[in-house]
């Protein structure tokens, strides 16, 4: 399963890249209200970190809006991926995308239909957002489960992208379930790394290393 950052600060996204984990990167208008400054600069600034698939969101809700951000977009790198929200614009764009060559990220799924008719419009990426899901007390992995068969029982092209992560566990899960991608919050990443026993192992081996090459430099 290929992992990208759901995030639009730099500093995280070189970190996850110099840790060698790093397929690509999501952002949408909310991680980028985090970080501000021009939105432009930041998708050109992670294009320039990883060739993997950069997605960045329109924002406009009509059709000729939708196209122009998302050309625009298409423009600054050849790895960025233009995200859509599901609706009936949406997926009009998202067909109008795929005949144009640019590829496409369908965001905001919360059904496996949803993923079904973005997968039939064009989009490259299916995102449902898991954690959205639970929050509402309904469960997201389901709706992952059942759009990563639907894609593999009819050999459709696109790939289940499991968006909304709040805990490592969720990636375990969406592994499991054959998500081709899931995109986390950097501290979900730096969860995934950490055990407590890892880190008590670490400093139990440099305390033994330490006391050992203490006493053999007492007996020289
Ligand atoms: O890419 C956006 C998606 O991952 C949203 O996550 O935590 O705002 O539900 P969240």
């Amino acid at each position: 399963m290929k992992i990208f950052l759901d995030t639009a600060d730099i500093e995280e996204i070189r970190t996850a890249a110099r840790w060698g984990v790093l397929d690509g990167v999501t952002t949408n208008p909310t991680l980028y209200a985090k970080v501000g400054g021009s939105y432009d600069a930041i998708l050109e600034e992670i294009c320039r970190i990883t060739s993997g698939p950069v997605s960045a969101e329109v924002v406009a809700e009509d059709l000729e809006g939708m196209l122009t951000e998302g050309r625009h977009f298409a423009k600054l790198a050849p790895n960025i991926v233009v995200k859509v929200p599901m609706c009936e614009t949406g997926l009009e764009a998202i067909a109008r995308f795929a005949e144009e060559g640019i590829k496409t990220n369908c965001t905001l799924l919360f059904t496996a239909n949803q993923g079904l008719l973005a997968a039939k419009a064009g989009a490259s990426l299916l995102s449902p957002f898991i954690g959205r899901l639970d929050d509402i007390n309904q469960d997201g992995m389901e709706v992952i489960r059942e759009l990563v068969s639907i894609v593999e029982l009819h050999d459709l092209e696109s790939e289940v992208l499991t968006a909304s992560v709040r805990h490592p566990r969720h990636v375990t899960e969406a592994a499991l379930a054959g998500s081709h991608i899931a995109t986390l919050p950097f501290k979900v990443l730096q969860q995934m790394i950490h055990h407590p026993l890892t880190d008590k192992g670490i400093v139990q081996f440099r305390k033994d290393w330490e006391k050992a090459r203490a006493e053999a430099a007492a007996k020289r």
